[in-house]
């Protein structure tokens, strides 16, 4: 097929790249200027294990028609008339009062929908309020489907070659049937419905995996209280096939640039239709409250923060990805700086980045061990899996007198690290 993805973020690079490894011509467009030289140069602007291998292959390789299987565009106009499908992955922010902005998926739906062609399908991936699709639809009349995304960053070329389930929302079966055999090569299960379930099924999702984090954590901090070791008590939790293991990780709570937002504009979207869901903003003032443990444990240890050296070890919001998007290094960053304290950070592909323009961030360094020289604390912010391999006694002799360690993601093994002489704090345990 001939197909148009539109947005080369995560999720429209990722899904543009795979489309045309299975044999489709793709026209991915992208509208800045800069994003678009890295691409044709080979280069991924953002860091995801095998992608840049990737796109620089299908830059290269010719589909049946002859045409390179995958290319670059700057605008959709020209695009349009050559392709059957238009894949829209365009971002949807959140605006100031947490709905998400949808001017973007606005401007593409209008500009297809004003060189419609009865054979054309407009495939919605981005993130959107339930009732966006059919709303599109009405606005700029034309053929519109659902197809929610799953992917998660550092595994997102994984998460698309075989998801656990393709969610199609369509109003009309044909539409469903060109998605089903476009997805036929992934083996994965298929659910048809109609459009503002599947949206809904994509925010509900994300919003059960957040509120199941901070069930955990809320269970971490009353483990603390009992003298309980959460990660046992979530392994036994796990063990039940109802609950399943996955998300129960306690820690230093979610951020990344999808369960903050969407959990804000769930919340949003159903005040607006009249409903007052508690749960989620629960959910939401646990995951703040989470970040902000790791300061009241540095306190407690150190007391005053002020002229006291803190090492952070990882900055992005989670493993196998440089996404600073509401990570929380950042928040605290921001509180330590202000209450005087210096921070230094390591984070293994995080090089530098501003911090949302809400200050200067930490001294970047691009050692583990030159983070922690001199340092009076030293507080594991990312799941990165090589801090688990690091030599903590060396980390130990390196850091001032008496040392505090704050495992924000029960990496290590406690009786090891206070057995070396650090004041070790996990998460609920
Ligand atoms: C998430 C969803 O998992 C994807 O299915 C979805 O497609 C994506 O959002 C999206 O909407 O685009 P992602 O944000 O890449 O993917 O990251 P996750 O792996 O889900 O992790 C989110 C946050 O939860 C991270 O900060 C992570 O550290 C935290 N987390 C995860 C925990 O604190 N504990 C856990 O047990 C698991």
């Amino acid at each position: 097929m001939k197909i148009a993805v539109v947005g080369a973020g995560y999720v429209g690079l990722t899904t543009a790249s795979v489309l045309a490894s299975w044999g489709h011509v793709v026209k991915l467009v992208e509208k800045d200027a800069q994003r678009r030289t890295q691409l044709e140069q080979g280069e991924v602007p953002f860091f995801e294990p095998g992608l840049a291998e990737l796109v620089r292959r299908q830059l290269k390789t010719p589909a049946a028609s002859g045409e390179f299987s995958l290319q670059i565009f700057s605008s959709l106009e020209p695009v349009l008339p050559a392709v059957e499908l238009t894949f829209l992955c365009v971002g949807t922010p959140s605006r100031p009062d947490g709905r998400a902005n949808l001017d973007q998926v606005f401007a593409v739906a209008a500009q297809v929908g004003k060189n419609r062609r009865s054979e054309h399908l407009l495939v919605i991936k981005s993130t959107v309020p339930p009732g966006t699709a059919r709303q599109v639809a009405d606005l700029y009349p034309q053929r519109v489907a659902s197809n929610p995304e799953f992917l998660r960053e550092g595994s997102a070329l994984a998460d698309t070659l075989h998801p656990e389930r393709i969610v199609l929302g369509v109003d009309r079966v044909e539409d469903a049937e060109i998605l089903r055999r476009l997805y036929a090569p992934t083996g994965s299960p298929i659910l048809v419905t109609d459009p503002t379930s599947a949206e809904l099924i994509k925010y509900a999702s994300n919003a059960f995996l957040a509120t199941k984090i901070s069930f955990i954590n809320s269970i971490a901090n009353l483990c603390e209280k009992l003298g309980a070791d959460v990660t046992r008590v979530a392994q036994g939790m796990g063990l039940d096939s109802r609950i399943g293991p996955a998300f129960l990780g306690a820690g230093i709570g979610y951020g990344g640039s999808c369960f903050p937002k969407d959990t804000l504009a769930l919340e949003k979207l159903a005040r607006q239709v009249g409903y007052n869901f508690r749960l989620l903003q629960a959910t939401r003032l646990t995951n703040l409250e989470q970040r902000l443990l790791v300061i009241r444990k540095l306190e407690k240890e150190l007391g005053p923060l002020a002229g006291k050296k803190i090492a952070l070890w990882g900055l992005a919001f989670k493993a196998n990805t440089d996404d600073l998007r509401q990570a929380p290094a950042l928040t605290i960053t921001r509180r330590l700086r202000r209450k005087g304290a210096q921070v230094v950070a390591y984070d293994p592909v995080v090089a530098k980045k501003p911090l949302s323009g809400k200050g200067p961030g930490p001294a970047l360094v691009v050692d583990p061990y030159a983070a922690t020289a001199g340092a009076h604390a030293l507080v594991i912010v990312t799941d990165w899996a090589e801090f688990s391999r690091l030599d903590l006694e060396r980390v130990y002799w390196s850091m001032a007198a008496n040392p505090v360690l704050i495992d924000g993601r029960n990496l290590l093994d406690p009786a090891r690290a206070r057995a070396i002489g650090f004041r070790y704090h996990g998460i609920g345990r």
